[in-house]
């Protein structure tokens, strides 16, 4: 059965990636009649919201850093096993809000865990499974912190990080842009449609390579 395509949605807080992905899902059902998969981590299944939840919990500043990390992870396995395989193997397009760049962005720079045991953990969980390609939404800090502000609600435990901390995750995405070529830094400042229009041709593009 032909496999289908993995993408995945990146950027520090802010960026906009849920927008886009709304956005880019309902393009692609009007203008190329496919239907994606739209799913998120942490979350994406039932296990996944729940783990979620203690995540963004603002009440749970003692978390440590390890047990921050194998949260995340553990909601990627039940996500790679229950979801993302099963739609990949029946040849869907996979639109994925943040997944392992995610933790090496976050857990990696921003929080100084080791990258060798990152990579060896994030294996255990995904079994090796690997987007096709990752988009990362690049805002500057001071844009984050605007729009964050702006969107008026109680922020998460996440959310209430300092700027110095998303200036390290910013640096992170931007250092796994240029080491692989299949992570992509597009402008998130860009106006909305702009932006659309961006990732839309992205994607037909790799639905061009990969189905035809
Ligand atoms: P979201 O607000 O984009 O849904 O993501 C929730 C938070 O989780 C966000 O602050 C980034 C963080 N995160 C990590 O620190 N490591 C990870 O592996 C993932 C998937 C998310």
């Amino acid at each position: 059965m032909n496999r289908g395509l993995f993408i995945t949605f990146e950027g520090i807080d802010g960026c906009g990636k849920s927008t886009q992905i709304d956005r880019v899902a309902r393009l692609l059902e009007q203008r190329s009649g496919v239907q994606p998969v739209v799913t998120r981590e942490p979350g994406g299944t039932v296990i996944g919201e729940a783990i979620r939840k203690v995540l963004i919990d603002p009440n749970y500043l003692e978390m440590g850093t390890e047990t921050e990390l194998l949260l995340y992870l553990a909601s990627r396995a039940q996500h790679v096993k229950e979801k993302i395989v099963p739609a990949l193997e029946s040849g869907k397009v996979v639109l994925c809000d943040r997944f392992q760049a995610a933790t090496f962005a976050y857990q990696g720079y921003g929080r100084g865990l080791s990258f060798e045991q990152l990579a060896t953990l994030n294996r255990f969980a995904t079994k090796g499974t690997v987007p096709d390609c990752t988009l990362v939404l690049d805002i500057s800090v001071e844009c984050s912190l605007r729009r964050l502000a702006a969107m008026n609600k109680s922020k998460d435990r996440l959310e209430n990080s300092s700027a110095e901390f998303f200036e390290k995750i910013r640096e992170g995405y931007r250092a796994q842009a240029s080491d692989d070529p299949r992570v992509v830094l597009l402008d998130g400042e860009l106006g909305l449609d702009e932006l659309t229009e961006e990732i839309y041709g992205r994607i037909n593009e790799l639905m061009e390579k990969s189905f035809s």
